[in-house]
């Protein structure tokens, strides 16, 4: 390990973690970042852009505690049981374990990326509700914490099967339902504008989402940037008549539980623009949608 980082960032593999990591870096500041495996090719990249690397398990907190050493700022995060990584309780005990181990190092600042399903009441989805568990337990702590609730990832309607591929995208919103939706980019720098000012964010929960996005406007935007026509529908009851959790995601949206309550326009004012889709369609996502489009056939796959 270098001997000043000021950062800690976990799941700095994963897609927040990374996009955290790196506007840090961005900004000039020393980041350490936490990670299972420092051979794997994402955590090689990380190295190469200065980032130093901590070698642990969110299984071992021990290694967590090594971790901590000097640092002023952690943004915590975690797998969550669809990814298959963790059970829900496996989740709440990593957050927890995280949170704690912050506390006894005497670390000023936690960033917690929950979702935003969190404090909305009992979900009956484990990985929403664990997130409430974890939320409550930091809330609890004598630290200094921003809890920061991303909406659904942009990048997430590129993942296999959701038929950008095939000219007829499927998605949970209705074509007249708005669901709210975040670019990983705006994550990451929101998320490290927070760790760079927690006297101005302590304390606070927030809301994260870029865009308000209905199911007409990914037919617009998609066929836009695709040069051709894609059509859009939500995912059809044979399709959710035979899967648990697609279903019961679907009438989470339905409910407004998962379709997001961020007030985008007051985090504009605050963080500065948001990306919309047809900005990261034809930026940030422009190489993730064209592999979406070429992609072969393949069934649905969230996380
Ligand atoms: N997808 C969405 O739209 C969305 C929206 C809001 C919230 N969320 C929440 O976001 C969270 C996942 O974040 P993400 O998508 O950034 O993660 P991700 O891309 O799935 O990556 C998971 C990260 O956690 C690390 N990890 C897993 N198990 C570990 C362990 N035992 N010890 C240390 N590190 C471990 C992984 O490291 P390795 O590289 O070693 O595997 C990786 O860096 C979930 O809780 C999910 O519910 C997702």
């Amino acid at each position: 390990m270098s001997s000043s980082p000021e950062f800690l960032v976990f799941g700095a593999t994963g897609q927040q973690g990374c996009v955290v990591a790196r506007a840090l870096r961005e900004a000039g500041r020393e980041v350490r970042a936490f990670v299972r495996d420092p051979q794997s090719e994402r955590a090689r990249a990380l190295a190469a852009e200065g980032i130093t690397l901590a070698v642990g398990d969110l299984f071992d907190r021990a290694s967590i505690d090594r971790a901590m050493t000097g640092i002023r700022g952690i943004f915590s995060v975690q797998a969550s049981s669809p990814s298959g990584l963790v059970t829900d309780e496996q989740e709440v005990a990593q957050g927890k374990a995280i949170a704690d181990s912050a506390v006894a190092a005497g670390v000023a600042h936690l960033v917690y990326s929950s979702g935003g399903a969190a404090g909305k009441g009992h979900t009956g989805m484990g990985h929403f509700d664990s997130k409430s568990r974890i939320e409550d337990h930091i809330r609890g702590l004598p630290i200094a914490a921003t809890i920061t609730r991303p909406a659904s990832f942009m990048e997430m309607m590129m993942l296999p099967g959701m038929g950008l591929n095939t000219g007829v995208f499927t998605f949970f919103m209705q074509r007249r339902q708005s669901m709210q939706m975040i670019a990983l980019d705006d994550l990451g720098r929101i998320n490290a504008q927070i760790l760079l000012q927690p006297g101005r964010y302590a304390g606070q929960t927030l809301e994260l989402s870029g865009q308000d996005i209905t199911g007409e406007y990914l037919e617009e935007a998609f066929s836009r940037a695709a040069g051709h026509p894609i059509r859009y529908q939500r995912f059809s009851d044979e399709l959710l008549a035979g899967n648990d959790f697609l279903r019961q995601l679907s009438a989470l949206v339905d409910k407004g539980i998962v379709a997001g309550v961020a007030d985008i326009p007051a985090l504009e004012r605050e963080f500065g623009p948001m990306l919309k889709l047809d900005q990261w369609l034809s930026g940030p996502g422009k190489v993730l949608f064209e592999e979406a489009l070429n992609a072969p056939q393949a069934g649905i796959s969230l996380r």
